[in-house]
Parts: C-alpha cells; structure tokens; sequence
C-alpha cells in the first residue's frame, strides 16, 4: 500500500535525516539523489551528487548501476535523466508539481507552426536548438529536425557549431540566453530576431534571413534584476565583481563583469582569493551556499531579496522521504518517463549535445 504524505508532516529533522540516511544506506548503489544547486539546504545535504543542468544531464547518463535515480530539481531535469538512461532504471521526481514555467513558455503546436513559416520564408536555412530548459517534445521537435539542445554551460560551443554562413538558428526557449550568446559571439543585435510566441501574428519575417531567432520565454528568477542593482552594489562595495547567469536580460550581462552558468558561477566565487567581494545575479538557495562557504569573502545577492525559484523550493525533506521510503516499499511513486516515441527524438537531441 502506498504510504500517504500526511504520515511524514510532522516529523522532526532529526528523524527525517536519520531516516532518509537509513534508506540511502540500505539501497546503496541501487539508489542515485541527484540535485540541482537551486534546492534548499535540507534537500542538498541528502544528494549523492549536487550540480547545475549540464552536470546532473552527464551524471545520470553515466549512473549505469543505479536502479532508481531521484532526481531533486524540475520536471524537465527528470525527463532529461530518463532519456539518457536505460529501461531498467527508474526516475523519481519526489514532487511532481515542481515544473519550470520557462519550460512551459514553448508549446509544441506554437513551435510547429514558427517553423512552418520559417520554412515557406526561407526553406531549410534554420536549426533549432532548444535549452535544456524545454519540455521533452521540445527536444524531440529538435532531434526530429537535425538540432540539438545546449545548456547555459555549453551554449556558446553549441551556437559556434551550428551557426555558419549557410545556416541560421532558432532557439527556443529563452529570449536571454539566446540573445547573451548570439552577442557574445559576435552577432548584431539587428541579426536577432526575438519571436512573439503570443501573439504570432505579430512577427514579421524580414526578407533576408535573421541569423538567430530567440523564442520570447524568460526565467521569471533571473529576469527579476535591475541595472540599478549593479550601479548600487558598485557604490556599495568599491571593487566588487558583479557576476550573473545567462538567463538575465542583456543590460544585465552587459553591465556585469561577468555572466556565466552555475556551475561557473561557483567555479569563479570559490577560486577567488579571500578578501574579495561578490554580487551575484542568480537563485537565492545557491548565493545562501555560497555565503556559508566562503567565511573570507563577501558574498551577497545583486538583489538586495535572495530570489528564489518557486519551484525548485518546493521539495522538501519530508517529501523526499516519503518518495523513497515507497520506493523501498516497492511503490514507485512520482516517475517521469517520456513516451518512447517522443523519447527516441528527444535523445537524439540531447545525445547530439553531450558527444560534442
Ligand atoms: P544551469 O543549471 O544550467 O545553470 O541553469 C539554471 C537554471 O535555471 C536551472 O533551472
Ligand atoms: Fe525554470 Fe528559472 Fe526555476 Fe530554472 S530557475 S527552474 S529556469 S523558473
């Protein structure tokens, strides 16, 4: 019988450590937890491996022995570990409400229909690349159509691929993190062309090709920052380096030392010497990690309120709980399969990325 959430409501974090530690331990390499940098404390400190998107994409692909791999993130990280993983093996996302609402901003039917027009205006010119930040037909819609998907920590190598003198890109779903690396790679911002995906009517296609269409979805957590931010840290803190994710909007980046993904983020915070000083433009759990690990440096968020995302917050401890101890009842609770013909196409697309 599977057993109810209310049985695990109330219970103390002492127990709730000790029992989770106790199903760890009697699984063993059976059970893989994987979480994003964006999860709370109390999850984290339960994770066999923590990592940003491209990370836990390549652990979950290399966890052959693992029977269940509870992935402690979003709907679209879970789908993504189940593509790359094999029949047997079993993916949980321990609450199932946790979706991301950039994900959600492309529609398969809106895209198709994008991609209809951009067919009759300019035939077989455009690639699309979807961020790892998409539903599964999204992807699928990508290997089905000779693209592939990136992340914010290899989006660049991705558009550097694909880009060419022949070819154009369409991504999907992020307008900024589109945008950020078309710039960054050296395109005009009149080569880009931002797509209203609510209302397409709207969009009108130029006579010569644009050499990258960006989707208009956004990161309601990363799109929150102001320039003004930036210009008071700067008065706050002479000499801070101001450091964002790819996912701000362009002022952001521009008026920033430096952008890049989590994983970078971190890499560039804990190589620092002590004594430096951070402003960061990302998820409020992973700036909070940061501050605790960093005594000697001072750490703070661009915003003067950690932003967090809502629903990476969502999972907590006791839910985690109660997702494996059903496991180790023999319920499987909360997988997240993709269907096999949506899966075949979406792991193409994700496995195009990866042998880069
Ligand atoms: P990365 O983990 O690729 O930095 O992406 C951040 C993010 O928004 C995850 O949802
Ligand atoms: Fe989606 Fe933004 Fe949350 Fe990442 S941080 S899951 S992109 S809403």
């Amino acid at each position: 019988m599977v057993r109810e959430m209310r049985e695990y409501q109330g219970l103390s974090e002492n127990e709730l450590n000790e029992r989770i530690t106790q199903v760890r331990q009697a699984f063993g390499r059976r059970l893989v937890i994987l979480a994003h940098h964006y999860q709370k404390d109390e999850v984290i400190r339960h994770s066999d491996f923590r990592g940003d998107s491209l990370k836990l994409a390549q652990i979950a692909a290399q966890e052959k022995d693992a029977e269940f791999i509870v992935f402690c993130g979003v709907y679209f990280m879970a789908e993504t570990a189940d593509l790359l993983t094999s029949p047997c093996q079993k993916v949980i996302l321990p609450d199932l409400q946790a979706g991301c609402p950039m994900a959600d901003m492309a529609k398969p039917e809106g895209v198709a229909a994008c991609w209809e027009l951009l067919r009759e205006a300019y035939g077989d010119r455009f690639v699309p690349v979807a961020y790892i930040n998409s539903n599964a037909d999204i992807k699928a819609f990508c290997g089905r159509e000779g693209g592939m998907i990136c992340t914010s920590a290899n989006a660049e190598r991705v558009f550097e691929r694909v880009l060419t003198p022949e070819k154009s890109l369409v991504f999907l779903p992020d307008e900024h993190l589109g945008r950020n690396t078309g710039l960054r790679l050296g395109l005009r911002p009149d080569e880009i062309l931002v797509w209203n995906y609510r209302n397409p009517d709207t969009n009108i296609l130029p006579k010569q090709p644009p050499r990258l269409i960006v989707w208009q979805g956004f990161c309601c957590v990363h799109q929150r920052f102001r320039p003004e931010q930036i210009r008071s840290v700067r008065e706050q803190i002479p000499g801070v380096r101001v450091i964002v994710h790819p996912e701000c909007p362009r002022e952001i980046v521009a008026l920033a030392d430096d952008a890049g993904s989590t994983g970078y983020i971190i890499q560039q915070v804990t190589d620092a010497p002590l004594g430096s000083a951070w402003a960061i433009g990302t998820e409020g759990n992973l700036i909070h990690r940061l501050v605790a690990a960093h005594p000697g440096k001072t750490i703070r968020s661009l915003n003067p309120y950690l932003s967090y995302c809502r629903n990476m917050n969502r999972l907590r401890e006791h839910v985690l709980l109660w997702a494996l101890e059903n496991l180790q009842a023999g319920n499987v609770v909360n997988q997240v399969q993709v269907d096999p013909e949506t899966a075949a196409f979406a792991a193409l697309s994700v496995q195009r990325m990866l042998e880069m």
